[in-house]
């Protein structure tokens, strides 16, 4: 990977210490007053000859710089629109501040720990250690705790300390205190099981099952073949999904048979694989990956599967993208079906998470985001919610990506939201300026309804929606069909790949964050405003889709010809 480098261990140690903490002032630095509900002790205890590899996230140079720049470069209304930034520009403002990194750095090389910079900007240090050497170190207490439902193991502790001249250089050392919850695919669990159903070896009609063929005419997208080479539509797979090429070609015989030769790209990350046993193919890996085929007519795939070599998920989705900001070949559009919610994620892993995503941004790659199949109440739908508050769902809260939501039924009279799609405000980030109007709109048209319940300043999501509801695919030798946001954003991802190869074709820059734009009177217009349907959750009917943006449907759902009109093609 590009920026990797390796800081030699101190040669000379005229200023090592053999302890190094006693002398220092340590404080504590992140702490947690228990162990989270969802994780108890492992039975095993922590060797202390345990290595541990941990990540030192070093304060950013400016990240509110980094901020304004994209919204600079995302805005049609702005000078710089289109102008985004190179790796290296980026990394201006994600790098560490020298004091930050020769700080940190002298600190771990005093005592004998050699790290690797694992992010293009320098701003991710990793330290492999024992744990009785972490413990004295961090002045921390490392357990082996297990996670009930999955039966991972995790060594984790509830508190730690650093020098405290050190703070300020440091957002956090994961993983530390952080309990994160698996990641979901957002088809998984009830919704998607319960819809999935066999159907014949045949296209039947829209209203049951939903093909290519029934999308591209719902959202008048084109079937011909896009002609730029510069053009890629990235989509990530996790959790062992994998995409089966068998499956592949019998989906494309049926329903792109000028497209049977069409294949992806395989990337690999962090021991990634695509294994092609029958048995190996993923449901959600394989609609995303068809759908991305079919639908973006001659656009290269690009299959970025993510393994899990790393100490969990959430490392996983900041690492494709740092994937992604060193590779010479890049996406414009990158779609994921995959993610967390807000209440299992410390803030400040969540942040990150969403640094990581405003670089792709920053760089001019559109990043979509399934926002989840729980309605209300996140990733998964139960009736109970933590403390009784709706439960938003990461990434889809970053404000630098785009959230998509679901709708079912027919064009054009019964299109209505997917009870599934889930919206409603973040608890983390606030609301920002381009969706601000919006937000404000549909609060006030609440009255006090579930007052307490959601962030009435939180971002609000998802921004746009698309079909979501019995789509077919084709999966470990059969055709079914699939429910859930998981259909509804390689949908869209296809299409802004379509626009893109448009533009690249006109000599413009391509889209990269798109909500600046979508939000924009031009880009409004190119959708369909859905005004039926709700998402319930938590015991609740879930808000309701209305007149204008709505946290269930966004925008509505898109229109390619009306997209080509507000981008001025
Ligand atoms: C943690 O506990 C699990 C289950 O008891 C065990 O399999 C694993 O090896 C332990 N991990 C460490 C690092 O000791
Ligand atoms: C840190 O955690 C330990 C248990 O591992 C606990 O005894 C101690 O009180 C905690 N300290 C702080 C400051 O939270
Ligand atoms: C697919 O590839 C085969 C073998 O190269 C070729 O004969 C066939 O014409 C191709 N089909 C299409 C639709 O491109
Ligand atoms: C959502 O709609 C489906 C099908 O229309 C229905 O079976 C299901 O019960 C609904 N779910 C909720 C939570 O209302
Ligand atoms: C609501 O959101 C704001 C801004 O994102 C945040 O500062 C605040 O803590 C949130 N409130 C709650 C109760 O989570």
């Amino acid at each position: 990977m590009r920026g990797s480098s390796l800081l030699p261990l101190a040669a000379l140690c005229s200023t090592c210490i053999a302890d190094a903490n006693p002398s220092l002032n340590m404080a504590v630095h992140e702490s947690i007053a228990s162990v989270p509900p969802g994780f108890t002790p492992a039975a095993t205890a922590v060797f202390p000859s345990h290595e541990l590899t941990l990540r030192i996230a070093l304060a950013h140079t400016d990240m509110a710089g980094l901020h304004a720049r994209t919204y600079a470069v995302s805005d049609p209304a702005n000078a710089l629109y289109g102008k985004h930034l190179t790796t290296e520009e980026v990394a201006e403002y994600v790098s560490p501040t020298p004091e930050a990194l020769s700080a940190v750095s002298e600190w771990l090389s005093n005592n004998g720990i050699a790290t690797k910079s694992i992010s293009p900007a320098g701003d991710l240090l990793q330290i492999s250690l024992a744990v009785s050497h972490a413990a004295t170190l961090f002045d921390a207490e490392f357990r082996n705790y297990t996670h009930v439902e999955t039966g991972r193991s995790a060594v984790r502790t509830l508190n730690y300390s650093l020098p405290a001249t050190l703070r300020p250089h440091v957002r956090f050392v994961h993983p530390t205190v952080a309990f994160t919850m698996p990641l979901r695919k957002s088809g998984s669990g009830v919704s998607v099981v319960r819809s999935r159903k066999r159907v014949a070896d045949v296209a039947a009609s829209c209203a049951t099952t939903m093909t290519p063929s029934c999308i591209q005419s719902m959202y008048s997208i084109p079937t011909t073949k896009s002609t730029s080479v510069n053009n890629i539509l990235g989509v990530s797979g996790y959790l062992d999904e994998w995409v089966n090429s068998q499956d592949l070609r019998a989906f494309l015989t049926t329903n792109r048979p000028a497209l049977i030769n069409s294949t992806f790209n395989l990337q690999l990350v962090d021991g990634g694989q695509n294994l092609q046993s029958i048995f190996d193919a993923g449901d959600e890996a394989n609609l995303d990956v068809q759908y991305s085929l079919s639908l973006a007519t001659g656009v290269p795939v690009n299959f970025y599967s993510v393994g899990i070599s790393t100490n969990d998920d959430v490392e996983g989705f900041i690492d494709v993208v740092n994937f992604i900001l060193a590779a010479d070949k890049r996406p414009t559009v990158f779609s994921t079906s995959y993610g967390f919610s807000e209440s299992n994620m410390p803030i400040n892993l969540a942040v990150a998470i969403c640094d990581a995503y405003t670089q792709l941004a920053a760089v001019g790659i559109s990043s979509l985001f399934a926002s989840g199949d729980g309605g209300v109440s996140g990733m998964q739908s139960t009736t109970t919610c933590p403390q009784n508050q709706f439960n938003p769902t990461l990434p889809s809260t970053c404000p630098f990506v785009t959230s998509i939501g679901g709708t079912t039924g027919l064009p054009p009279a019964q299109v209505v939201a997917y009870n599934g799609s889930s919206g409603g405000f973040s608890n983390y980030f606030p609301t920002p300026d381009y969706q601000a109007q919006d937000v404000k709109a549909y609060v006030a048209s609440m009255g006090g309804t579930y007052a307490g319940m959601y962030n009435a300043t939180g971002r609000g999501f998802p921004d746009v929606a698309a079909h979501a509801a019995d789509v077919q695919i084709h999966w470990r030798g059969n055709f079914e069909t699939v429910t859930g946001t998981s259909c509804a954003t390689p949908i869209f991802a296809s299409i802004i790949a379509l626009v893109n190869d448009r533009l690249i074709a006109a000599g413009k820059p391509v889209l990269g964050f798109l909500n600046p734009f979508l939000y924009s009177a031009a880009g409004r217009a190119a959708f369909t405003d859905v005004t039926e349907g709700n998402n319930p959750g938590c015991n609740t009917a879930g808000f309701s889709a209305s007149k204008g943006w709505d946290p269930v449907t966004g925008l509505g759902t898109p229109d390619f010809g009306r997209l080509i009109s507000a981008v001025g093609l």
